[in-house]
């Protein structure tokens, strides 16, 4: 496709004339997830903690975020003097809205001296009430760690559920939920994943922390697998001695490990997320002329500085989380 490849010049170029770095996520279209070293436009691709990660270490003055805004938003927590833009304002999530700031505070006066931990897919003013962060990849470990038999962990139900069934017996401590959901994965159910069991029977599954709890009960332990992080499953993957997969997470994860792993047979019952899809590369395109110009505005992540320095510290203590 000419069009596109032209498109992927262009911001190739500018990237250079403009010191700004592409930051992109497993989530993206194929065509987003190529690496600048491999002819494509992202510096770095990664999962959510990958990506904070690198916004954190980045020097660049400007990061165009190939992802949703509550990614930028950390990114511009993490790099406060950096300019952050975000391809598009439209690439929300059902899970970070289904929260705010004032949600927690009603939640620590309720529950005083309970700890919270914060998924990441918040924004910046639900993070700035939180005691640290997570992601789908530490989230385990985290809640683990923390001190005493109660935990507020938000705003996500399932991925609850799952990490208080696997937490309860270990350790006793009890969670605290919010009714938060990911409008992707909640849509995966029992019979659809027992149905693919029954047609691969030698398929083992790939099932991310935010699927209902009621579809992991009663289909992982059907067939081998794993209940993790994006990370955590391209890793399965990768050590498995499987040659076929049920993956239930986001459509273009399957474009990923087709991609790293071309030998391997990967079933996926394709549901895309809506808000991840907002970005293309034509977007791009477009932040990317607007950055230093006028029409950047439309593209920039601004948060308030108080909220930034808040939101700070518990995205560090979970970067710092070993
Ligand atoms: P991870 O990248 O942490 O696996 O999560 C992606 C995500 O946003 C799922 O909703």
């Amino acid at each position: 496709n000419p069009k596109l490849q032209q498109a992927i010049d262009e911001i190739r170029e500018l990237k250079r004339q403009k010191g700004a770095v592409v930051l992109s996520h497993y989530y993206m279209p194929a065509e987003l997830q190529v690496t600048d070293a491999d002819g494509g436009i992202a510096d770095f691709v990664g999962d959510s903690l990958g990506l904070s990660v690198a916004a954190s270490q980045t020097r660049a003055r400007a990061i165009v975020f190939c992802g949703v805004k509550f990614m930028a938003e950390t990114a511009k927590v993490l790099s406060p003097a950096a300019t952050v833009l975000l391809p598009s304002m439209k690439a929300g999530c059902s899970l970070a809205v289904s929260i705010s700031g004032e949600d927690v505070r009603f939640l620590k006066k309720k529950y005083p001296g309970v700890p919270v931990v914060a998924y990441v897919n918040t924004y910046a003013e639900t993070k700035a009430e939180a005691d640290i962060c997570c992601t789908s990849r530490n989230a385990l470990a985290i809640a683990k760690a923390m001190p005493g038999d109660q935990l507020i962990f938000l705003p996500d139900l399932y991925m609850g559920r799952n990490l208080q069934t696997r937490i309860k017996a270990e350790t006793g401590k009890d969670l605290i939920l919010w009714q938060g959901s990911c409008e992707v994965h909640e849509q995966f159910t029992p019979n659809q994943i027992m149905g693919l069991q029954m047609m691969y029977p030698e398929a083992e599954l790939l099932v991310h922390w935010e699927v209902p709890d009621e579809v992991i009960m009663r289909t992982l332990s059907r067939s081998g697998g794993i209940l993790g992080s994006t990370t955590d499953i391209i890793k399965y993957v990768g050590e498995s001695q499987a040659q076929q997969f049920i993956l239930a997470s986001e459509c273009d994860l399957g474009a990923t490990l087709r991609g790293l792993y071309p030998q391997k047979e990967f079933v996926v019952p394709c549901i895309r997320c809506p808000h991840m899809k907002q970005i293309d590369v034509y977007r791009t395109l477009a932040a990317m002329r607007a950055l230093d110009t006028p029409a950047e505005t439309d593209f920039r992540i601004e948060l308030d500085e108080e909220i930034c320095r808040k939101a700070y510290l518990p995205i560090r203590r979970m970067l710092d989380f070993a």
